[in-house]
């Protein structure tokens, strides 16, 4: 199995040293928040931000025009290095998020987790609204339709912030093209860890565009493992347990390797694991050159 996970992490880009907070390198902090200016990533403001608990949050983006993405791709986002002591500037700070909104929209979003003493997110979860990010200008990625051969069936299967790219593929009307069933299993420690569970159950099935698709097509498993919830238990025992299929309505009981397709995101125990029950099936991990049965990724942590 090769876990493409270096991808994610050695992309801590090299020539950022151009990158700079324009005022505060004095050491003092600003009355003001100071412009970035970048000659090698985009500059976005930011939009919006959603704390769902102190674990997790949401925020949205400017989106420049010119950039396009494929939706499950991931893209380097993060802030200028803190003014250090000496009055010199610190390197920038990015990692890898999986862009949460669909591919049409105008704005960016993305989910993130909070790690109190995480590089980026520490001082990430504190962005409000006007304040700028950084972003690279472009998008890559594996959990994308291009990485998988033809299939009935679509499993979006992740946990924590993992289900990140499901927010962008599942809104995406060509999967449904692509598939006639679309899985969508969230696993998460506790019950108010459900992000995003409103616009599954309710807000994807009742909008006037994407209703019927979402209605039809798409089912939504939420799961919990530390606390009583009308579905409990990790993604692998649903799997093993064939709750996962019974509960999207389906009549196997395992994985079909000719027509079911997956992607996983999310911690890499859960991807290991499961990568590891696919393979015991004779599927064969994809990538955008040479299309497979499954497909995976880890989302961000720190
Ligand atoms: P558990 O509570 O049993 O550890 P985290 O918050 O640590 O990122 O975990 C998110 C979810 O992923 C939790 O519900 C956790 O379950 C689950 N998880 C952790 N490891 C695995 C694994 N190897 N296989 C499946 N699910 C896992």
């Amino acid at each position: 199995m090769r876990f493409r996970i270096g991808l994610m992490n050695d992309m801590s880009m090299g020539a950022l040293n151009d990158v700079a907070s324009a005022q505060n390198t004095d050491g003092h902090a600003p009355e003001a928040k100071a412009p970035i200016v970048s000659a090698t990533h985009n500059v976005e403001t930011v939009l919006w931000v959603k704390h769902w608990t102190d674990q997790y949050f949401s925020f949205g983006i400017t989106r420049p025009a010119s950039f396009r993405f494929r939706s499950g791709e991931f893209v380097m986002i993060g802030l200028p290095g803190e003014a250090k002591e000496d009055g010199t500037q610190g390197k920038p700070i990015l990692r890898a998020y999986s862009i949460a909104s669909p591919s049409y929209a105008e704005e960016l979003e993305f989910f993130s987790i909070k790690v109190a003493d995480g590089p980026l997110t520490s001082r990430l979860q504190k962005i409000q609204p006007g304040d700028q990010i950084l972003m690279a200008k472009k998008p890559v990625g594996t959990l994308v339709l291009d990485a998988l051969l033809p299939g009935k069936r679509l499993f979006l299967l992740g946990t924590g912030t993992g289900l990140a790219p499901w927010l962008s593929v599942a809104r995406d009307p060509d999967v449904y093209d692509a598939f006639e069933k679309v899985i969508v299993a969230h696993c998460v420690r506790e019950v108010r860890d459900l992000a995003y569970r409103e616009m599954f159950e309710h807000d994807l099935p009742n909008d006037e565009l994407f209703g019927e698709l979402a209605r039809e097509q798409l089912a939504y498993l939420p799961t919990v493992t530390r606390e009583p919830f009308t579905r409990q238990g990790r993604i692998t025992d649903l799997i093993e347990s064939g709750r996962l299929f019974a509960d999207a309505g389906l009549s196997q009981i395992k994985f079909d390797p000719a027509e079911d397709r997956i992607m996983l995101c999310g911690s890499m125990a859960m991807i290991k694991d499961v990568a590891h029950m696919l393979e015991a099936q004779g599927m064969k991990e994809g990538s955008n050159s040479e299309p497979g049965d499954f497909v995976l990724e880890r989302a961000f942590v720190g």
